[in-house]
């Protein structure tokens, strides 16, 4: 018996990155996934190749920026697979030309990110819900970001949107375990993805290595392995938390590495 056996998933973003390696990772433990993706070419390429390995997966076109789209991604799962288990929120990005530090932001784009980061996440929450509720439960997991807890130079409505996510899931937790549904987050540090790595020089590259407390930087698989764990059953005891997966950056004190080299040139 497999982790999600007879379980129906719904994965946003699941085309590439951090949602192909969840929609991997939760096929390859027996589930049926639905990847949503606005890049639907892509979708329907990925889910022929997992198929083909024996999975059962399906993928339909999603607008993270669309309300209705939301909507119709949870009910085309419903349909397809006559119900809903698993609903894993990864849908997000960032346009960093616009996305600066508060005094330079673009605030005409405060609507855009924050409907492609949060408000996608509200909508196919409360799409979703009541079949879960209606069989008894289920697992609602988000994918926040380390943005969303600490402060950074630029990327400031980025990390509002992650904030609001994380508190989208202590209250979808609160409002809704009663009724059998977990909701959970993780929150990545840099995971080297074609969207991370596209704006990643290599100097940016070797201060991520320095600052992460292992010695490597996070593939997909490392969250989709996390996400899978949070919306499984050996994480029942487990509701309203956001997981950090940064590799360890955000454990230890900021001045750790320049005290480390302070030391190696006399200094104390
Ligand atoms: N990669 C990182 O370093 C990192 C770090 C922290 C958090 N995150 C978060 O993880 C999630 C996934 O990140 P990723 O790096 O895998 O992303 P990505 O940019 O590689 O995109 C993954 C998939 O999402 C699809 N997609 C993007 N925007 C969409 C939209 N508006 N509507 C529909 N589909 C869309 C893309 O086509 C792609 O297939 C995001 O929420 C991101 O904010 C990523």
């Amino acid at each position: 018996m497999k982790r999600f056996d007879n379980k129906a998933v719904l994965v946003t973003g699941g085309a590439g990155g951090i949602g192909l390696a969840t929609a991997e990772r939760m096929a390859a433990e027996g589930a049926s996934v639905m990847i949503a993706d606005y890049n639907l070419e892509r979708a329907r390429e990925q889910a022929a190749r997992l198929n083909a390995g024996g999975c059962r997966t399906e993928a339909v076109f999603f607008d993270g920026g669309d309300v209705q789209s939301a909507v119709d991604i949870v009910r085309e799962t419903v349909r397809r697979f006559g119900t809903i288990d698993v609903l894993v929120n990864n849908v997000g990005g960032n346009d960093l030309h616009r996305d600066l530090d508060i005094v330079n932001l673009d605030i005409d784009y405060f609507d855009t990110i924050f409907h492609i980061n949060l408000r996608s996440q509200i909508v196919t929450s409360k799409e979703a819900l009541p079949t879960m509720m209606a069989k008894g439960g289920g697992a609602i997991v988000n994918v926040a970001s380390m943005s969303g807890l600490l402060g950074d130079f630029r990327g400031s409505m980025y990390g509002m949107t992650k904030a609001g996510v994380i508190s989208l899931t202590r209250y979808i937790a609160t409002q809704y375990g009663k009724q059998g549904v977990r909701c959970n987050a993780v929150a990545p540090g840099l995971v080297m993805t074609p969207a991370a790595t596209g704006a990643l020089p290599d100097n940016l590259r070797e201060i991520f290595l320095r600052q992460n407390a292992v010695h490597y930087l996070g593939e997909a698989a490392d969250i989709a392995g996390t996400i899978a764990f949070l919306a499984s059953d050996d994480a029942r005891y487990i509701s309203g938390q956001t997981i950090t997966a940064d590799g360890g950056m955000s454990c230890h004190n900021p001045t750790v590495q320049d005290i480390i080299e302070l030391s190696k040139t006399g200094g104390k």
